[in-house]
């Protein structure tokens, strides 16, 4: 008797949905269980190479990433990932952990967990065709609380990429193309994200897209399918397109939207004054797109979302690698002068940041 109501408590308490990436994961690519099972491995050193670095530690798939040191890696060349990989950089002392001067690589890798890392490459890199973060060709990631800055083709590259998320982050001053995310095959999840002064792709979606609770500040263009992209569904909910000194049309923040794509569009705000105040309105009208009236993922509806005006407050708050850094503060107080501060930068020198632009973790 016992027995029977231990296994039926037991049952109620154990959802039947699969695992989680991690508590609190969200999106397509929360399937993702990087390296849970396997070795725990902790980074000893800031050095490139070597007993103890980063590389040596993500050269081989099953392995958890701790961190005992914190501040910034300087990458002589990009750094490749294994699959079946997590990265905790919340494990770090101090500041944590940021990695500068090359592309972060899990291209063609599945199953990978990122948590608190800042990937910011820069000019350091004098390959100019390599990304902040590239996935491409990759299934199965999550990014979480990342901080990406100063990519130089994209801050984040995935195309041919399956199943992924990108939540709390920011994905800020991108130099070289000035592009955020290019993203393609899909699908991908965009939720509670921070993007700041891009030219375009915030993302470039030619997948099928879930966007929720992003803030966008000081577009070019923001949102945008790319008119040869073919058909696909974007489910786009409660973001706020904040614009900037260089912004010349507000309406670009959704772009090259044509009649291939179909979009649920709710809840979404538009602050086009440039007045200092954050004070938008309402902006679900959605360039030549086919209207959905009910989200195409069952899954977004099933989420938890904010009311625009709500994931301002708590993106600005919240997003990014944690412990906040100087370069996310600086990046964060151009959001908040709500349309007088913030420029598309070339290089991170241009900043006024110290250490370079990377500021000083
Ligand atoms: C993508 O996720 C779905 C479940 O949402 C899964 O069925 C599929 O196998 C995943 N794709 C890859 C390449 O793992
Ligand atoms: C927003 O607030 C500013 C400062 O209070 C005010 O000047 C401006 O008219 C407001 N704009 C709108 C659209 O309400
Ligand atoms: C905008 O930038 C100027 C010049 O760098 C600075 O003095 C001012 O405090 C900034 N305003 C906000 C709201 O961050």
């Amino acid at each position: 008797m016992y027995f029977s109501i231990a296994v039926l408590v037991t049952a109620l308490l154990s959802p039947t949905v699969s695992a989680l990436a991690f508590d609190g994961a969200v999106g397509f690519g929360s399937i993702a269980t990087g390296g849970t099972g396997g070795t725990t491995v902790t980074v000893t050193t800031l050095a490139d190479s070597g007993t103890g670095s980063l590389r040596d530690a993500v050269s081989q798939s099953n392995r958890i990433i701790e961190f005992s040191v914190s501040g910034y890696i300087v990458l002589d060349s990009a750094l490749s990932l294994s699959s079946h990989l997590t990265i905790n950089g919340q494990t770090a002392p101090g500041n944590g952990i940021g990695i500068m001067g090359a592309e972060v690589s899990a291209s063609g890798k599945t199953n990978i967990i990122i948590r608190n890392l800042r990937m910011r490459q820069g000019t350091l890199d004098s390959d100019t065709g390599h990304s902040a973060f590239n996935m491409g060709k990759a299934s199965n990631v999550i990014l979480d609380h990342c901080s990406i800055e100063y990519g130089q083709w994209d801050s984040i590259d995935a195309v041919g990429t399956v199943n992924i998320t990108v939540s709390n982050s920011i994905i800020a001053l991108p130099i070289g193309q000035q592009f955020g995310a290019h993203v393609e095959t899909g699908p991908s999840t965009f939720y509670r994200n921070l993007w700041v002064s891009a030219h375009n792709r915030q993302p470039l979606s030619k997948d099928d897209t879930q966007y929720i609770n992003n803030v966008v500040y000081n577009y070019q263009a923001a949102y945008t399918s790319g008119n040869t992209a073919g058909y696909f569904s974007h489910d786009i909910i409660g973001n706020y397109f904040i614009t900037g000194p260089s912004t010349s049309t507000a309406k670009d923040a959704f772009y090259q939207m044509d009649a291939q794509q179909s979009v649920y569009a709710s809840g979404n705000y538009l602050d086009d004054n440039e007045d200092g105040e954050l004070n938008g309105s309402s902006y679900n009208s959605v360039g030549s797109a086919t209207v959905l009236s009910e989200p195409w993922s069952s899954d977004s509806s099933s989420l938890a979302t904010l009311s625009a005006v709500e994931a301002v407050a708590y993106v600005l708050a919240n997003s990014g690698a944690l412990p906040r850094d100087e370069l996310d503060t600086f990046v964060v107080s151009q959001v908040k002068s709500y349309g007088t501060n913030g420029t598309l930068y070339k290089s991170q020198t241009s900043t006024g940041v110290s250490n370079g632009g990377y500021g000083t973790l």
